[in-house]
C-alpha cells in the first residue's frame, strides 16, 4: 500500500483522470494540438502535456529567458518552453534528424513561437560546444539519445547559472535505469552528477522527470 510506487500516482493516474486533468490544465490550441500530432515515420515520443507544462512552469518560476533543449523531435516540449519564456527569450534546440527538424520548424511558425526557437541540426556531443559563447544559460532540458545523458549533463551544469535549471526526461530509462547497460550507467551518472551540482528531485511523471537547480 505505503509502497513508494503508488505515492506516485501509479494507481490513480488512470487514463480517464489524466485525460481529465489535461484538459483542464493544459488546453490545446491548435498550435499545441499540431505539435502534438505525430506524423507517419516520426515516433510519437514527445513529453506528455502535463510534462511540458511543468517544464513551462518551473521556466516561468525562475524567469528563464536563456534555454536550450537537446532533442527537438517535432517542437511539442519548446512551443511549451518558448510560451513560457516569452516574447523576449530565446531556445536552441537541438535534433539529430533533419526531418523531424524541419516538420519542428513547421510547428514552431504555426505556434507562433518560431522568432524564439532556433533548431539546429546535429547531434548533441557536436552542436553543443558550439553554444558556449551564449552561455550561461538559465535552463537546459535534456530529451534526448539515453546513452549520452551523462555528457549532456555535464555540459549542462557546466553552462547553466547558478539558481538555474537542469531538467532531464525519461529518467527511469523506460524501468531500465538499473540495469546493467550502457544507458543504465549513462543514466545513473547523469542522475548522480546533478543531484551532486544541483538541488534536486526525480519528479514521478510516467518515466521520471529530473529537475535540479545548479548551486
Ligand atoms: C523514447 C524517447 C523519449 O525521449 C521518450 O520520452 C520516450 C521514448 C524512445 O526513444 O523510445
Ligand atoms: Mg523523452
Amino acid at each position: 500500500m505505503a509502497d513508494s510506487s503508488s505515492r506516485g500516482g501509479g494507481r490513480y493516474a488512470q487514463p480517464d483522470i489524466l485525460d481529465y486533468v489535461n484538459r483542464v490544465h493544459v488546453p490545446h490550441d491548435a498550435g499545441f494540438a499540431r505539435a502534438f500530432t505525430v506524423p507517419e515515420g516520426i515516433p510519437a515520443i514527445q513529453v506528455g502535456p502535463s510534462d511540458g507544462k511543468l517544464i513551462g512552469l518551473v521556466l516561468r518560476m525562475i524567469q528563464a529567458t536563456k534555454v536550450v533543449e537537446v532533442g527537438t523531435l517535432i517542437g511539442y516540449s519548446a512551443i511549451h518552453m518558448a510560451r513560457a519564456i516569452g516574447p523576449r527569450g530565446k531556445i536552441w534546440s537541438v535534433e539529430f534528424e533533419p526531418h523531424h527538424a524541419e516538420v519542428a520548424r513547421g510547428n514552431l511558425v504555426a505556434a507562433g513561437v518560431a522568432d524564439r526557437v532556433t533548431v539546429l541540426v546535429g547531434a548533441g556531443r557536436d552542436v553543443l560546444p558550439t553554444l558556449a559563447p551564449e552561455a550561461p544559460f538559465d535552463a537546459v532540458f535534456i530529451d534526448a539519445d539515453k546513452v549520452n545523458y551523462d555528457f549532456y549533463g555535464e555540459w549542462a551544469v557546466a553552462h547553466v547559472r547558478p539558481g538555474g535549471l537542469v531538467i532531464g526526461d525519461n529518467a527511469y530509462l523506460f524501468g531500465e535505469l538499473l540495469d546493467d547497460s550502457d544507458r543504465g550507467r549513462a543514466m545513473r551518472r547523469f542522475h548522480e552528477l546533478v543531484a551532486a551540482r544541483c538541488d534536486s528531485v526525480c519528479a514521478p511523471t510516467p518515466d521520471g522527470l529530473v529537475i535540479g537547480i545548479v548551486r
